[in-house]
C-alpha cells in the first residue's frame, strides 16, 4: 500500500466509527462495504467547495493535489462534482456561481438510505442517479455487481463513474438515460432507490418493482422541503408507505426541475386580504413541507419593490400566484389566477395544526397514480 492508501484506510475506519455513532450505519454488511470502498477514488477529478459567506453561493474547485482533498473525501459531507450541467472542478481556477448538478452524496445519507432500503443478499437493485458511482460501489460490494443497475442522465458523469467503479474492480450494469423511465429490460427489481429528488413517482418505477418490493425515494417540491419515503409495491400495482423524517435534501431529478419563471405577473392585480399566516410560516421545515403538499408546483421568489420585501408564490404552469407583504407586523396577501395558492396553503396548514401538527414521519403515502397522496393519519 502506498502512503495515500494507508491514510485513506485510516480515514475510512474513522468514517465508519462516526457513521456508526451517528446511527446511520447499523448493520455489519454495510459497515464492511464502507470500510472497503475507497470514496476518494470516486473523487479523483476533485470537487467544488462552497465559498464561505457568498450570496448567491459561489463554488471554488479543490483539486486532487490540494492538501485538503483526501481528508475531505472522508468527511460526512456532500461533495459537488459538477456545476451547471457541464463544469467540472478541472475546468476552472476561480469561482463559479451556478447551481450544482452532480455530487457525491454525504456518506451518512447514502448509508442511511441503503439501510432503509432493507436490502438483502440476492436482491436486484435499480439505482436512479449514478453520480460519482460511490453509492453504486457500496451496493456492488454488498450484493455483487451482477445485482446492481444504475441509471445516470448525464453521459460524462456516467463515464467517469464507470472508470472509477472499474478501478475499484466493479462492473455493474450502468445505463445512460432518464432514470425516471427505469430499466424495462432488467425489470422486475426487488429494490429501487433514487439518489435524486422526485416531485412525483413515475409509474414506470412502480411497475418495474416486483410486488412486495421496496422503493426508497426523496419526495420534493419547489418550496424545497423534502423527505425520504419508503414505499412497498402491492400485487395490484399500487404502492404505499411512510415518510421517514430527518430533513433530507437532494438535487432534483433533471426532468423535475422547476420551469423558468418567465415574465412576472402584474403583482398589483388580483384580490387582497389579510393573511392568516405570513410568508415566514414556511421558515419551519415541516410547515413548509405541508405548504408544499397544498401547492406542489409553487415557486417562492423574494423580491424588493419600492423598498419593501415581497414574497411571491408562483405556479408558472397554472398561471396562479400569491404575493405576501408585511406591514407593521401584519401580513396581507394578494392572489390571482385560476387557483388561490395562499388560500390552499393556509387551509392545509390549519388542518395539519388542528390535528396537533403531527411530525412528518407519521405521514402516510399512497400511490395509485404518479402523484402520491401524502398526508397525516385522519386527514
Ligand atoms: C446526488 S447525485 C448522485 C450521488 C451518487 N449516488 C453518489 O454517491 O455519488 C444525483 C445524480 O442524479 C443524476 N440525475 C438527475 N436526474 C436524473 C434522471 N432523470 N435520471 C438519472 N439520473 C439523474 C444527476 O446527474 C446526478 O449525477
Amino acid at each position: 500500500m502506498n502512503d495515500e492508501e494507508v491514510s485513506a484506510k485510516e480515514l475510512r475506519a474513522r468514517l465508519v466509527e462516526r457513521l456508526t455513532a451517528d446511527g446511520h450505519l447499523r448493520t455489519g454488511p454495510w459497515r464492511e462495504a464502507v470500510t472497503a470502498v475507497p470514496r476518494h477514488e470516486f473523487l479523483r477529478g476533485g470537487f467544488f467547495q462552497e465559498v464561505a459567506g457568498s450570496t448567491p453561493t459561489a463554488w471554488a474547485p479543490v483539486a486532487q493535489d490540494d492538501p485538503r482533498w483526501l481528508e475531505s473525501c472522508y468527511e460526512d459531507v456532500s461533495l459537488v462534482t459538477q456545476i451547471a450541467g457541464t463544469v467540472v472542478p478541472g475546468d476552472i481556477r476561480g469561482r463559479i456561481m451556478r447551481a450544482p448538478t452532480s455530487s457525491s452524496t454525504m456518506p451518512g445519507l447514502v448509508v442511511r438510505m441503503l439501510e432503509e432500503l432493507r436490502v438483502d443478499a440476492g436482491h436486484r437493485v435499480l439505482e436512479i442517479g449514478t453520480g460519482t458511482g460511490y453509492s453504486t460501489a457500496l451496493m456492488c460490494h454488498r450484493l455483487g455487481e451482477d445485482f446492481v443497475t444504475s441509471v445516470e442522465v448525464d453521459e460524462d458523469v456516467s463515464v467517469r463513474a464507470r472508470n472509477a467503479l472499474g478501478h475499484c474492480g466493479f462492473a455493474p450494469n450502468l445505463i445512460v438515460g432518464d432514470g425516471l423511465a427505469g430499466d424495462r429490460d432488467g425489470a422486475p427489481y426487488d429494490r429501487v432507490i433514487a439518489a435524486c429528488g422526485l416531485l412525483t413517482v413515475p409509474h414506470e418505477l412502480v411497475e418495474q418493482t416486483r410486488p412486495g418490493g421496496v422503493m426508497l425515494v426523496t419526495l420534493c417540491g419547489w418550496l424545497y422541503s423534502s423527505e425520504l419515503a419508503r414505499l412497498t409495491v402491492h400485487e395490484d400495482g399500487t404502492a404505499s408507505g411512510r415518510l421517514l423524517g430527518g430533513h433530507v435534501s437532494f438535487m432534483l431529478a433533471r426532468p423535475h426541475l422547476p420551469p423558468p419563471l418567465g415574465l412576472l405577473p402584474d403583482l398589483d392585480e388580483g384580490d387582497e386580504r389579510r393573511a392568516v399566516f405570513g410568508a415566514d410560516v414556511i421558515e419551519d421545515w415541516n410547515t413548509r413541507f405541508v405548504a408544499q403538499l397544498a401547492a406542489p408546483r409553487a415557486q417562492h421568489v423574494v423580491l424588493t419593490r419600492e423598498g419593501r420585501t415581497e414574497h411571491l408564490f408562483l405556479d408558472v404552469d397554472a398561471g396562479a400566484w400569491a404575493v405576501l407583504r408585511e406591514h407593521d407586523g401584519r401580513w396581507t396577501v394578494r392572489q390571482n389566477g385560476p387557483a388561490r395558492v395562499w388560500d390552499a396553503i393556509e387551509e392545509h396548514i390549519t388542518r395539519w395544526r388542528g390535528a396537533g401538527a403531527p411530525p412528518l414521519e407519521e405521514f402516510e403515502i399512497t400511490l395509485t397514480s404518479a402523484q402520491p397522496t401524502i398526508g397525516w393519519p385522519g386527514l
